[in-house]
């Protein structure tokens, strides 16, 4: 990391730009790159996103370039993507999302960046996977938005159940980004409490919640912020953030992100949402969640899914 950090976001749609102002009001970028295939676009959203710079204190720039401008960069974070259509899934986003990183990927790569790619295209468990393959890097340095946001809904919901802090709360979605993901339920805990004893010893507060129902919840409200705007954007941003202040102040939080499996969980060569330790590496440790036999079996379908996605995927570039 250098001293100043150098962040550039490549696409700047909503989800770009919301994610291009948390970074700023935060003081998390020093000088933030937008690219967008519109290059008027990207101008004009760094000279607006520059005055939101001159309104903070940390003394942030935002400019605007092409893919070159990435070399220099700490963290390179892909958000362009078509729309999803009301009622699709991101699954929709398949052949588009695979066209989009594969023009991206090579152009940021042979421009000489050498930092960590930050992906949130969707469907973002195989286009993670692309990704990986198209720049050659580590693992350890291409890091799919996977189930963060989805982990961050489900311990919401259960916070608006029990009236808890959600910071109290420990619970991750595993798996797809998507909806095959699961939830480990017997790994949800209120500050060490597990759910199970919650649930026993509120039973008032509780009202006999069905898991099954706080993950329909969660998986749904995507799909109902779509019906209304179009896209999601400051919670997938928001989410974002988390994860890049993880890696630029070497945090090691712990945070459900989505990675390629080198054998953990007995998968290979698939990407999916687990948790991770995150610091300025990138991906420091995959966590292992002991997962009972069900949690298991409902981990290993989502990977199934993630794997029949990739199968349908378009040939990658025959030049890398
Ligand atoms: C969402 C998008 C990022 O779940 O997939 O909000």
């Amino acid at each position: 990391m250098r001293s100043r950090t150098r962040i550039a976001i490549v696409g700047t749609g909503q989800v770009g730009t919301a994610t291009a102002f948390e970074l700023i009001i935060t003081g998390l970028v020093d000088d933030l790159i937008l690219v967008d295939r519109t290059p008027q676009v990207a101008a004009s959203q760094a000279l607006d996103l520059n005055q939101a710079a001159s309104a903070q204190s940390f003394g942030s720039t935002v400019t605007s370039g092409d893919y070159a401008a990435c070399r220099d960069a700490d963290i390179v974070v892909l958000t362009a993507s078509a729309r999803l259509q009301p009622g699709e899934g991101r699954e929709a986003l398949l052949e588009s999302s695979c066209r989009i990183v594969d023009s991206i990927v090579p152009a940021v790569v042979d421009a000489g960046f050498d930092g960590i790619f930050v992906v949130i295209t969707n469907p973002v468990d195989v286009i993670t996977d692309r990704v990986l393959k198209l720049s050659g890097f580590p693992r350890e340095r291409v890091i799919g938005t996977g189930t963060a946001l989805d982990s961050l809904r489900i311990r919401q919901e259960l916070a608006r159940i029990f009236s808890v802090d959600e910071q109290s709360i420990q619970a991750y979605a595993m798996g797809e980004h998507g909806d095959s993901q699961m939830v480990p339920w017997s790994a949800v805990s209120f500050w060490g409490k597990p759910l199970d004893h919650a649930i026993e010893d509120n039973p008032e507060r509780a009202r006999g919640i069905d898991p099954d129902t706080v993950l329909d919840v969660a998986k749904d409200s995507a799909f109902q912020i779509v019906k209304g705007k179009g896209t999601t954007s400051f919670g997938i941003a928001a989410t974002t953030c988390s994860i890049i202040a993880a890696i630029v102040r070497d945090e090691h939080s712990i945070i459900p992100v989505s990675v390629r499996l080198e054998g953990e969980y007995g998968h290979h060569d698939i990407c999916a949402g687990v948790p991770v330790i995150l610091g300025v590496n990138g991906i420091q440790e995959v966590v292992n969640i002991h997962l009972s036999d069900a949690e298991k079996r409902a981990f290993d379908a989502s990977l199934a899914n993630i794997g029949a996605m990739r199968d349908k995927a378009p040939e990658l570039p025959s030049s890398r």
